[in-house]
């Protein structure tokens, strides 16, 4: 297994086993291992002589070393800093696919062919309008609703408009709703700016790519085509690529355990969402410009590391819970913001980050914790160079994502091992103790009243 990774093809044979000594009875046992894990149910035969004893639990605050699931799609070696998607490099895939291509190969685990691909472009593109009543949910919003509450919102409502996607189980059900999110993400995202900016909503127009349809219902104005800049496109097109997976994530685990109470794709997804939202998540590459307004210049970099080091606050974009070295994804994002600022001019903040950089990188604190610039890093700066506001870096991020979400929401449900996820607690409570109320009850509803107030 690769440390702080996924798990390498299985190296052990089935009679692999550990033998575990309880200093409590003295009795021992011997523990299954396969694909590098035991499994914390053989756990509970571990018990003491207490009749009452349910047995051994394990205890992983944050699942720092629980595999929760088996999984094909997404591989990562965090000590090697490698990402595939299904066996592909993440370099190879952003040099040369698209991202519908890799949407694809996420859900289905090969390349799309010709026909498939063909097939896959056209049912994206003619899935991309939304309901009217869409756009009147949107315009209750108020002007400063941050996009991704709106958005987290509103593909939530899609499971009102579309009630049979609830047959998770039917395959022509699921296809259909993976289509449509991947389709209407896009309008939903730009109707969200367009409310925020009190614009008019552009609808979507099936002659452009994915991509360019995005940036014409975000951009476009009086004109009657919108032509957007092909370095934005490809740019653009690339991000959702580094973005479309990343294994169980907490945007991704939220996915899968919501989605693992069979509720429909819709809701499982808008939980991903929430999840995204978060400054720790997906919201780190809004706060890392946000941290960088505040640093301000190059010269008060050294003492904004100074105070990361004392513990006020941390460096937004760097460190991961897997890449225990530079997040490949960053590597690639670095290149390509060096691309765009050869068409835009270079950003105004890019010495800044440039200068944290290379200062925490050759700072023991940063060093001895394997601190390294995250995917998070630069992508804003690219954004901004694209005029998008900064509040709307994450919804461009949940875009993306939409492809993982759902293959990873599909593959759980497919997989017969997997129940509702219901992780176990130690309880660290009182004991149980005698109710005796300290208020005076003045407003009792008697059992009666309450149903006749009900049936109402
Ligand atoms: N700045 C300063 N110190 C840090 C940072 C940071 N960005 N990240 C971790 N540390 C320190 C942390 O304080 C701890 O120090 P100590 O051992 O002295 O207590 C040590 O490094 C280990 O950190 P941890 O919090 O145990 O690590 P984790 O795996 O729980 O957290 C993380 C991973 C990504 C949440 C965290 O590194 C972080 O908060 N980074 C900043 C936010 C960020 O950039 N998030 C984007 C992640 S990548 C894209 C995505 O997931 O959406």
């Amino acid at each position: 297994m690769a440390k702080g990774g996924t798990m390498e093809p299985p190296a052990e044979t089935a009679t692999d086993t550990i033998e575990i000594r309880d200093s409590r009875t003295d009795k021992s046992y011997n523990l299954p291992i396969a694909d590098g894990a035991i499994r914390a149910s053989d756990l509970k035969q571990v018990k003491t002589d207490d009749e009452d004893d349910p047995g051994l639990l394990s205890y992983d605050p944050a699942f720092m070393n629980t595999a929760a699931c088996r999984s094909a799609i997404t591989y990562i070696d965090g000590d090697k800093g490698i990402l595939r998607y299904r066996g592909y490099p993440i370099e190879q895939l952003a040099e040369d696919s698209t991202f519908l291509e890799v949407a694809w190969l996420l859900r289905h685990g090969e390349l799309p062919n010709q026909s498939d691909y063909d097939q896959f472009v056209h049912d994206i593109t003619y899935h991309t309008y939304v309901h009217e009543n869409m756009r009147k949910f949107l315009e209750g919003f108020r002007y400063d609703a941050h996009p991704m509450a709106m958005l987290n919102s509103s593909v939530a409502a899609l499971a009102s408009f579309y009630p049979s996607s609830r047959n998770i189980f039917d395959e022509g059900e699921r296809t259909i709703s993976i289509i449509r999110l991947l389709a209407k993400m896009p309008t939903i995202a730009a109707f969200c700016y367009r409310h925020s900016k009190g614009l008019p909503f552009v609808y979507p127009d099936n002659d452009l790519s994915y991509v360019e349809n995005f940036l014409s219902m975000v951009a476009r104005m009086s004109e009657p085509k919108y032509e957007a800049n092909p370095i934005f496109v490809r740019a653009l097109e690339v991000l959702f690529i580094l973005h479309a997976d990343h294994e169980q994530n907490c945007s991704t685990s939220a996915v899968r355990a919501v989605g693992s109470s069979h509720v429909d794709p819709f809701s499982a997804m808008s939980a991903g969402i929430a999840a995204l939202f978060g400054p720790l998540h997906g919201g780190a590459n809004e706060q890392v410009l946000r941290m960088i307004a505040e640093i301000g210049t190059v010269k008060n970099v050294p003492s904004f590391i100074e105070e990361v080091k004392a513990g006020k606050g941390k460096l937004m974009g760097f460190g991961h819970r897997v890449y225990k070295s530079y997040d490949p994804r960053a590597k690639i994002v670095k290149k390509l913001a060096d691309e765009v600022f050869e068409v835009v001019g270079v950003d105004k903040d890019l010495e800044i980050a440039l200068e944290l950089e290379r200062i925490a990188l050759s700072d023991d604190y940063f060093i001895s914790r394997k601190l390294y610039p995250n995917v998070d890093f630069y992508t804003g700066l690219i954004y901004r160079s694209m005029a998008f506001p900064t509040e709307f870096f994450t919804v461009l991020f949940a875009i993306a994502r939409t492809a993982g979400w759902m293959s990873q929401w599909e593959e759980m449900l497919l997989d017969k091992e997997q129940k509702i996820a219901r992780p176990r607690q130690i309880y660290t409570g009182p004991a149980e103790r005698p109710y005796k109320s300290l208020i005076e009850h003045r407003h009792t509803v008697g059992p009666r009243t309450q149903k006749d107030a009900l049936r109402q």
